[in-house]
Order: C-alpha cells, then structure tokens, then sequence
C-alpha cells in the first residue's frame, strides 16, 4: 500500500441552508463536523496568533457614528470593479484545498458564489481542476491568485489556463514565498489529502501528502517588480499584488504597474507579530492615493467590518474564513448562506449610519476608539 492511497478523508457532505447569528460561531460549529487537521490547517494562524487574533480586535479601534434625519431607506450596496458591477462590495477569497471543508470541494464554494452573486477568487493550489470549478460557477466572474513557479514557462502555461476559463484579473499573492510558522499543523501532521491539480505540474508529486511548506518551497520564493509586469505583459489582464501591508510596499506595487492593492496579512496565517490589518488600511490608502483600486481582507466577519474598511479606504472587500465554515456546514447553500448574512448585516448598518450607498459609506469618517 503506497503512502498515497493510505491517507483517507472524511470530508462533511451535507449541503442545507444554514442559520447564520453570526460569524464567528460558526467556526465552533464547523469544528464539529471536519477532521480534526483540515479544522486546524483552516482556523490556524502562525506562531502566537497576535496577529490572527489583531485582525479581529483592531475593528474597535475605529468607530462608526450612528446618523440620523439622514433620509436614508433600502440602502444600495451594489459597485462596481474592474468593469464588474456587483451587487455587494465584498467577494470571495482565494482559499487553498476547499475540499477540507466539504467533499464538492472548490465547486461546492464556487456555486453558492455564484448563486449569491459576487466574484470568486480560485486559489493556485486549488484542490479542483478549473472545468469542476466552473461547473459551480456557471460563467459568474473570477479571477485568478497565482503562486509562481520558478520556472516561468509553468507559469505561462498556468495563465494560458486560467485566461481559457475566463479569468478576469490575476492575483499575484506576494506574501507567502515562504509558510508562516503554522504550529497547530506541525502538531497534526498536516498533510494536504488530495491533489493540487493546477500546480502539480511544477511540484514533485500531486500535491497529495505534501505539506505547506514543501509545496510553498516547490513555489517561487525570489518575487520581485518585475514578476507584476511579466504577469500583466503575458496576460493582458489586470493584476493585484496581494499581501500589502505597508505604504511602502503599496508604491512599490503601483510602480512596478499593479492595477490594483490588496492589503492583506493573509488572515495572521504567515509573519506573526505583524499588526491587524486594519491598523495598516488607512496609511495605505493615503499613499495609493485613488491611483489604484484596493482590495481589503483579513479578519472581516459582520457589516460593520465591511464599512468600516471602506470608510478607511477600500474599494472591494474579502470574506475567507466564514465561507470555508459556510461550505463544511452546508456545501453551496452554506456558502451562500453566509454571504447573505454579510449582506443583510451590511445593509443594517448602512441604514443606521445613514448611508444611502458605497459612495456614501466612502465619504464618513470613522471615529478613533480607545479599546
Ligand atoms: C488562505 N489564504 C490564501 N491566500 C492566497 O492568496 N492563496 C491561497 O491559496 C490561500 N489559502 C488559504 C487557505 C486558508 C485555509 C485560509 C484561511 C486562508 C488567505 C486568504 O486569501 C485571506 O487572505 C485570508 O483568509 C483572510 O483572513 P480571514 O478573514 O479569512 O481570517
Ligand atoms: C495558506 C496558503 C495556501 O494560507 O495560502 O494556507
């Protein structure tokens, strides 16, 4: 018996509209019905988790002021990015190997994006082909995250494929040439249970028994300005640099011709210690300067977070964790369960702030808290 066919997986199967009160219960309540690693590997941060748990708490260092007489019923949510109109201003993020979650895998997350109605991010290391993602997708957008492969005739190859399925724009994730310090999965052993079928023709194997870090160190480690113009050169698509955590790297990015900013620390998954990602929003705003489009992710788990990141600066905000704990607890219909809290959520607290639409949300100021 090979190593490969003696890893077994349980992944839930049910697929159920779920009750959402709100988003953080359901990873008590996934955690019940996943293995134990691909709970771990999904809800895990790096080191101390300071900055897993900084991404959460940094939401009470900036307060909303309910408005009144402002006239305001039934507010919009919808925007638009990239020539994309959405019904809401959040998407979904790239996430690694859906099929820890749920047994439809990345299709199951895919259709229930698609039948909510916003953009799905499809991770390079992707446990699905993209012909089963897009079974669930059903021609609703998505873009593309890539980890590169040090040899560039892999990643043209990979973009070739990702333009074939209709990729809109290209991710280039900047932050993770190297695994974070995941220290519950050095515990469990993780090892992912199936194939990454996208990357696997740059990996040694399929993807199967690997672990982050053997997979991350098959990636390319050596990401540079010039990887943006080759991507944006190769595809002709736009390009975010995902992973921005500091002004600095924001002008870097826009310098180097990325179409958009995507400020991110990766959900506290890589260099622990880092702040949330919050408290680093505004500054990057100020030095991007309405010169690109950014993205936010990294701790988003009720309205308010959505507001107060676009109150900061952001254009699309991006939901990770409480899908993935949409999915295991209802396949699709989870997934899609989990987005309409968002927007309900959001919708409420626009209401309260006195906030007609996202231009409006744009134009408030948050008010400094002290925790
Ligand atoms: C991720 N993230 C991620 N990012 C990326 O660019 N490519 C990837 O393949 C993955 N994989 C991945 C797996 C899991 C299990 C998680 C939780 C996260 C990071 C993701 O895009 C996003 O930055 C974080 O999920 C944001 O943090 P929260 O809000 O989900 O906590
Ligand atoms: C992670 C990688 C796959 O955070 O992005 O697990």
């Amino acid at each position: 018996m090979t190593m490969e066919q003696t890893i077994t997986y349980d992944a839930p199967t049910v697929v159920q509209d779920i009750d959402v009160v709100n988003t953080y219960e359901l990873e008590d309540r996934a955690r019940e019905v996943m293995p134990a690693g691909g709970f771990g590997y999904i809800s895990g941060g790096s080191g101390d988790e300071y900055t897993l748990r900084q991404n959460t708490k940094a939401w009470n260092h900036k307060g909303i002021l309910p408005r009144v007489l402002a006239d305001v019923e039934n507010p919009d949510l919808s925007t638009s990015i990239l020539g994309h109109d959405i019904k809401v201003p959040f998407i979904m993020a790239p996430i690694a190997a859906h099929g820890l979650a749920h047994a439809t895998k990345e299709a199951g997350t895919a259709k229930g994006v698609s039948e909510f109605g916003t953009i799905m991010s499809i991770s390079a290391y992707s446990g699905a082909k993209f012909e089963e993602i897009e079974e669930g997708l059903n021609g609703s957008p998505r873009w593309f995250q890539i980890y590169m492969s040090k040899d560039d005739d892999f990643n043209r190859n990979i973009i070739d494929e990702a333009k074939a399925d209709g990729a809109t724009a290209i991710i280039l994730t900047a932050d993770a040439t190297l695994s974070g310090n995941r220290e519950t999965d050095i515990r469990n052993k993780f090892v992912y249970p199936f194939g990454m079928p996208i990357v696997s023709r740059y990996l040694t194997g399929s993807g199967k028994n690997m672990s982050l870090n053997n997979i991350y160190a098959q990636s390319k480690q050596k990401i540079s300005p010039r990887d943006v113009k080759f991507l944006k050169d190769y595809s002709g698509l736009p390009v975010f640099v995902k992973g921005i955590q500091s002004p600095e790297d924001a002008v870097l990015a826009i310098g180097a011709g990325a179409d958009g900013v995507w400020v991110s620390n990766h959900g506290g998954r890589q260099l622990d210690g880092a702040p949330a990602s919050f408290d680093m929003l505004e500054s990057i705003s100020k030095a991007v300067a309405g010169r690109v489009p950014i993205v936010f992710d990294s701790g988003v788990r009720r309205g308010e977070h959505i507001f107060k990141a676009i109150a900061s600066g952001a254009d699309i905000i991006v939901v990770g964790r409480p899908v993935l704990y949409g999915l295991a607890l209802g396949g699709w219909k989870g997934v899609r369960s989990v987005l309409e809290y968002f927007e309900n959520d959001l919708k409420r607290v626009m209401q309260l702030a006195g906030t007609q639409t996202i231009e409006d949300i744009k134009k408030t100021t948050l008010i400094d808290l002290k925790d």
